[in-house]
């Protein structure tokens, strides 16, 4: 019984859930000083936590599922990490077998936040508290609780990276010099990923004064959310969005200034497709300003480089240590902590939540925000290559 082991592991977590809350920096860090969470892996070694993650093809995503992993298996519990390949069933049956192999807490970041109804009823059924990670999973009640970034004002900050980088606004957030009008495109992500909508509404709220005076004019017309929608989050279909922009607005002269880009890989799929229309060199000399999210570490060495604008960062040690703290919470019996229980409505019910702050990246503040947190070396965001 799932819930029995939960309140007899309590116990025995418990003095190495505070010995490990020590080292509060983050799931990925290493643990040479605790002695602790070694010494109660027996007690601890019973509990298993499945860990369900969307994709391999965004390294994002293989840094949450490492960094919740070691963080996990430095406190002594057993892990069942699982990637999808951004295919639903896979996803939902690989739930079915944590549920079957007597997962004591699910975490989940969800392809599709509304196909896993059936999953979370078994994991109800079983007594398995389930945490959303990142991603909201609409539809449940079974859903008991979300670790998150602020999304909303992840879009406010990847449109404000976009003013900056026009010159409409100063990064200081004061008023630039540059008036327009800029002719712009707008990228949305995958529609049956929550998170999509926050980071719209948070980008559209934020330009809808400049496209009210005239400052941002988008050629395309293109401005709904489903027009720019970019199903799974797809590089090679943003370039293909992109190529067809340009060649049906683009092809007399008409010249791009930017282009809103909520992930890093949908701008590297733009940034190709510009490139192949022409457009070269930096952003100093003219390339269009294309915004990001993610903090991968090729968009990184393109935004040293100039050629991406800016990312926005989203410290996913910090995730996944929140999301080790709540399923802590759990195995303990108790309630984790929210930070927002008002925002996130999941279509059943509002999921408590625990939201962490995001960073927009600019060239000039790389070091200080990703080399000096130990995110990524030097050495990485000159080459380009993570490892
Ligand atoms: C979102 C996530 C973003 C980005 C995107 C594509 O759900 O919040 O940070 O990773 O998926 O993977």
């Amino acid at each position: 019984m799932n819930a029995k082991r939960l309140m007899g592991a309590a116990a025995a977590t418990a003095m190495a859930l505070g010995l490990a809350a020590c080292a509060g920096g983050g799931a990925g860090s290493t643990t040479d000083e605790s002695a602790g969470p070694a010494d109660t892996s027996a007690a601890t070694g019973d509990v298993l936590v499945g860990v369900a993650m969307p994709t391999e093809t965004s390294e994002r995503w293989i840094a949450d599922g490492n960094a919740v992993e070691a963080g996990l298996q430095d406190l002594g519990y057993q892990v069942d990490l699982q990637y999808a390949g951004d295919d639903i069933p896979t996803q939902a049956q690989q739930i079915d077998t944590m549920i079957l192999n007597g997962a004591d807490v699910l975490i989940i970041a969800a392809i599709d936040g509304t196909a896993l109804t059936a999953q979370l009823q078994a994991a109800a059924d079983a007594g398995i508290p389930v945490i959303s990670y990142d991603r909201l999973i609409r539809d449940s009640g079974n859903v008991d609780f979300y670790v998150t970034f602020d999304n909303y004002k992840v879009g406010v900050q990847q449109a404000t990276s976009l003013l900056v980088g026009l010159g409409i606004l100063n990064e200081d957030g004061t008023e630039g010099d540059a008036t327009g009008p800029f002719n712009v495109e707008l990228f949305a992500g995958s529609l049956d990923d929550n998170n999509a909508y926050f980071f719209w509404n948070g980008a559209i709220d934020t330009l809808q004064p400049y496209f009210d005076d005239g400052t941002l004019v988008v050629p395309s017309g293109q401005m709904d959310i489903e027009q720019a929608a970019t199903l799974r989050w797809q590089q090679e279909t943003a370039q293909k969005r992109m190529e067809d922009l340009l060649t049906a607005n683009y092809s007399s002269g008409t010249q791009v200034d930017g282009v809103l880009s909520p992930y890093d890989g949908l701008s590297r799929g733009i940034i190709t497709a510009l490139q192949n229309a022409g457009y070269a060199g930096t952003v100093a000399d003219g390339f269009p300003v294309v915004t990001g999210q993610d903090a991968e570490i090729a968009s990184v060495k393109f935004i040293a480089d100039g050629v991406q604008f800016a990312t926005i960062f989203k410290d996913t040690r910090k995730l996944a240590a929140q999301s080790i703290t709540v399923a802590e919470a759990y195995l303990s019996g108790a309630e984790p902590e929210a930070n927002d229980t008002t925002t996130y409505d999941n279509g059943v019910k509002v999921v408590p939540s625990y939201l962490l702050e995001s960073d927009i990246v600019y060239a000039d503040n790389i070091t200080s925000l990703l080399v000096d947190s130990g995110y990524w070396t030097a050495d990485e965001v000159a080459s380009g290559v993570a490892g």
